[in-house]
């Protein structure tokens, strides 16, 4: 097993109970890479982060240093914005960050912005972290009264206001442009892009940048340390280290710090110092590699590395690092509905593909698990996914503003792939269904579009 022993960047204060207070951020090094940062001109500051190949912890995986660079010269004010939404199921590697380790973003936060060259910076937290909210604002507090943040930080002439902003509950509002509208006060529905790509155009029309948690979490230390030390760690394409939350039928659910691109998938069920492998010594079924939205993996996926390309190449992504693992118990359909549920309560309704396409796919899901499935339903089902994503294919297509609906295609389109006899034979229980396929799947009536593989998924490898 590759488990090494690579030092913990994010999460290494989590050991103490009083992680998240300024005394013992400042007894463990705490904004000693602000002071370094302030004595660099700001544009070494974003040269060391793209050195460091920072790779996006939000989802997309874009490079840090390259987006800080991309705001247009000479437009002012421009200002960053931290996405603590975190709302996809199984995600909750940023919630521990905020609980455990708020000066380390804090820190972040005043790197970054002090590199973009921006004055004010908002930090929109989930609404119903209680916890994460209460231990940001004591330490913004703490970080003010130290003079860490407010006018002339640290005596130099760099001046910064972090305002706090508590979210209402809504995932979509963690797609960025739909979260810049949020805090603008309005309802949170995503832009259309271009032209309100946030680095041009983004809060209140003014170039922004836009940085999750874990991302800005790593600022400190490659300052710190040098962004050679950090990108020593980690795979050709897939740089430092990476927090992955793993929960489901595994028998130590949590969030664990890797090196990013060198542990594997089975390293990180299976291994004790992880998740522990599958409760009751059962065996797996599947799992879901990076959040809801990605196409799940299965039992050959299990020693591909944690490692961007790879991934992607096999077909999945590992998106927002939430590794659900499901075991042989689990009943597929059902599993495919609860995550579609969710897509379809937390569509914005801006765009019919999604609005309309993602409560049918529910409905048609919710009606097969009830036993009055129809013969017809697979065929539907695979129809509704076409609609709201051409072709099934990944990298999805999309019809839709944002990439909501297509996520709602990954566990259709996985589930009926992989486990078509289990649909099958919830179809089979209703007795009305005409042309209903028998419990082994073997139907006589089946049409032929069901016989058509789903095509979708990339190459493996
Ligand atoms: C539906 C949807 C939900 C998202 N939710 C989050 C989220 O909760 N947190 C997050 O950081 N990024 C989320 N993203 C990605 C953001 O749009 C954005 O890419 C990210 O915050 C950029 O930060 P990064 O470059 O540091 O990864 C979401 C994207 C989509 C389409
Ligand atoms: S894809 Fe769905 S969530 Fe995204 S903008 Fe369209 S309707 Fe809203």
């Amino acid at each position: 097993m590759a488990i090494t022993d690579a030092p913990k960047i994010v999460t290494s204060r989590f050991r103490y109970d009083d992680a998240h207070t300024l005394a013992r951020y400042e007894a463990t090094g705490g904004y000693q890479a602000l002071r370094k940062a302030l004595a660099m001109p700001p544009a070494a500051v974003v040269e060391e982060v793209k050195a460091a190949s920072l790779l996006g912890r939000g989802g997309a995986g874009f490079p840090a240093g390259v987006k800080w660079g991309f705001c247009p010269p000479g437009v002012w004010p421009r200002y960053l914005v931290v996405n603590g939404d975190e709302s996809e199921p199984g995600t909750y590697k940023d919630r521990m960050l905020m609980e455990r380790d708020p000066h380390q973003i804090i820190e972040g936060v005043l790197i970054a912005s002090y590199a973009v060259g921006c004055s004010q910076a908002f930090l929109y937290v989930r609404g119903e972290m209680a916890l994460a909210q209460e231990r940001i604002a004591a330490a913004l507090n703490e970080a003010y009264a130290a003079g860490y943040v407010g006018r002339n930080i640290l005596g130099s002439e760099f001046s910064l206001d972090i305002v706090l902003h508590w979210g209402a509950g809504a995932y979509i509002v963690g797609e960025e442009t739909a979260l810049i509208e949020s805090l603008e006060g309005e309802r949170g529905m995503p832009r259309l892009k271009p032209p309100y790509f946030p680095a041009a155009k983004g809060l209140y029309l003014q170039p922004t940048i836009v940085n999750n948690i874990e991302t800005l979490s790593n600022v400190p230390w490659i300052v710190a340390n040098g962004a050679e030390a950090f990108s020593a760690l980690g795979a050709e394409t897939s740089k430092g280290t990476r927090l992955f939350a793993v929960s489901g039928h595994v028998a130590n659910p949590g969030v664990f710090e890797v090196e990013y691109g060198v542990t594997t998938f089975r390293d990180l069920i299976y291994a004790p110092v992880y998740a522990g492998g599958i409760r009751g010594d059962r065996q797996l079924k599947a799992f879901i590699p990076g959040g809801a939205s990605s196409p799940w993996f299965f039992e050959e996926h299990l020693d591909l590395p944690l490692e961007k390309v790879t991934v992607d190449r096999a077909g999945s992504m590992l998106g927002s690092g939430a590794i659900v693992v499901m075991d042989e118990t689990t009943d597929a359909v059902r599993a495919c509905h609860r995550v579609v549920r969710f897509f379809a309560a937390e569509s914005c309704g801006k765009c019919t593909p999604c609005r309309e396409g993602t409560t049918w796919l529910e409905r048609i899901l919710k009606r097969i698990l009830d036993g009055q499935g129809r013969a017809s339903d697979l065929e539907l089902l695979l129809d509704v996914a076409d609609n709201i994503s051409p072709g099934i294919t990944w990298p999805p297509k999309q019809t839709t503003i944002c990439p909501l609906g297509p996520s709602a295609v990954s566990p259709v389109a996985s589930a009926i792939r992989r486990f078509r006899h289990e649909f099958e034979a919830h179809i089979a229980r209703n007795p009305k269904a005409s042309g209903a396929v028998d419990a082994t799947g073997s139907g006589a009536a089946r049409p032929a579009a069901l016989e058509t593989p789903v095509p979708f998924g990339g190459h493996h490898g």
